[in-house]
């Protein structure tokens, strides 16, 4: 490998927002550095309150963490009791699997049709030793989403005592117009668990801060599980701040749009199969695992690094990201020059 390329690296593994931090979050850390010395709240109340006023909500329905893992560390290792068991999509987040791994949890797996998960297998796997099903939607690693009827339709499949926990990691950059409005379904179903994260299209995925929307009785046993300070106070005023830079979510959210759509049709042209994305990745997947490793190996040379979705339950793709228009154009570029042996 040519080593002066080390510096041109084209990092697309990580699903980060590639423009860096909202601009007001980097202001307002630059402006509560010399405060590092003092403690954070005790439990984010004023970004609790801030969450809540600006998704219309009580304050005693949205839990704060130190991003969306914590809160899914929380769920997995004690909402659920051993001899029950965990519903998740048999290609979808890594996170899940592995917590669930470590926590002992029954795992079943739902098989996905065309990358997307399948409602009628999530509902037929579901019994009475069901606690909860995680559906991340838009699903990491493929970008596909479920409606708002799927999702209805899953609510009313399962019982009230099965927490139906949805993952809208990258809902900013969602543009499908059946995609549920779940914090409106909350009103009818309280066993519907929203969580978020200001990790991808805030850009502060180092800073480690997300959010969890239920019923507030589930809210309550959320903050009981929570280490106290959890959230450092860097986090905490960056997250304070960067919800409210509008003009900065618009202009990522309108990149990523445009881009997405070309890297989409410069992998079609070049003969790939990729997956619809509602989000900032594709899914790029191969009849075999050595013609994705070819593909895999001939971007690396180029420094361009992507995600091999191995360890999210398929082999035979990666997942890359969608990064600026400067990193999208060299991607196309570099692209053009590759083999694929189909
Ligand atoms: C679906 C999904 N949920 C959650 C996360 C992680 O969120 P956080 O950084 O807030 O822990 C990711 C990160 O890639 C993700 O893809």
């Amino acid at each position: 490998m040519n080593t002066n390329n080390l510096y041109n690296k084209i990092a697309l593994s990580q699903n980060e927002n590639a423009y860096g931090p909202s601009p007001k979050a980097k202001l307002a850390v630059l402006g509560t550095v010399e405060r590092m010395n003092k403690y954070p709240e005790y439990h984010s109340k004023t970004l609790q309150i801030k969450l809540a006023d600006k998704l219309n909500l009580n304050a005693e329905n949205v839990f704060v963490s130190a991003g969306l893992v914590e809160s899914t560390d929380i769920l997995i290792r004690n909402f659920i009791n051993n001899d029950e068991t965990l519903i998740i999509g048999e290609y979808s987040f890594v996170a899940y699997r592995l917590l669930a791994k470590v926590f002992n949890k029954n795992v079943r797996f739902s098989k996905m049709q065309n990358f997307r998960i399948d409602v009628n297998d999530v509902l037929t796997l579901c019994n009475d030793k069901t606690r909860m099903i995680i559906i991340d939607n838009p699903n990491n690693p493929t970008g596909t989403v479920i409606s708002e009827k799927e999702l209805i339709k899953i609510l009313n499949g399962v019982p009230k005592s099965t927490l139906v926990v949805i993952d809208e990691a990258y809902i900013e950059y969602v543009n499908f117009k059946n995609y549920p409005d779940s914090l409106n379904l909350q009103k009818k179903y309280s066993n519907l668990i929203v969580m978020r994260t200001f990790s991808k299209i805030y850009g502060l995925a180092g800073l480690r801060v997300g959010y969890t929307i239920a019923n507030k009785e589930l809210i309550k046993k959320f903050y009981n599980y929570q280490a106290p300070f959890s959230i450092n106070k860097l986090a905490l005023v960056a997250a304070f701040h960067a919800i409210d830079d509008n003009n900065y979510i618009k202009k990522c959210h309108s990149s990523n749009l445009l881009c997405r759509n070309k890297l989409y049709h410069a992998l079609k042209d070049k003969g790939v199969s990729v997956a619809p994305s509602e989000s900032n990745f594709l899914f790029v997947h191969f009849n075999t695992k050595d013609l994705r490793d070819s593909l895999f190996n001939q971007m690396q040379e180029k420094n361009i690094f992507v995600r091999k979705t191995d360890l999210f339950g398929y082999d035979k793709a990666f997942r890359i990201t969608i990064g600026t228009k400067k990193m999208n154009d060299s991607v196309i570029e570099y692209l053009k020059e590759m083999k694929l042996l189909l």
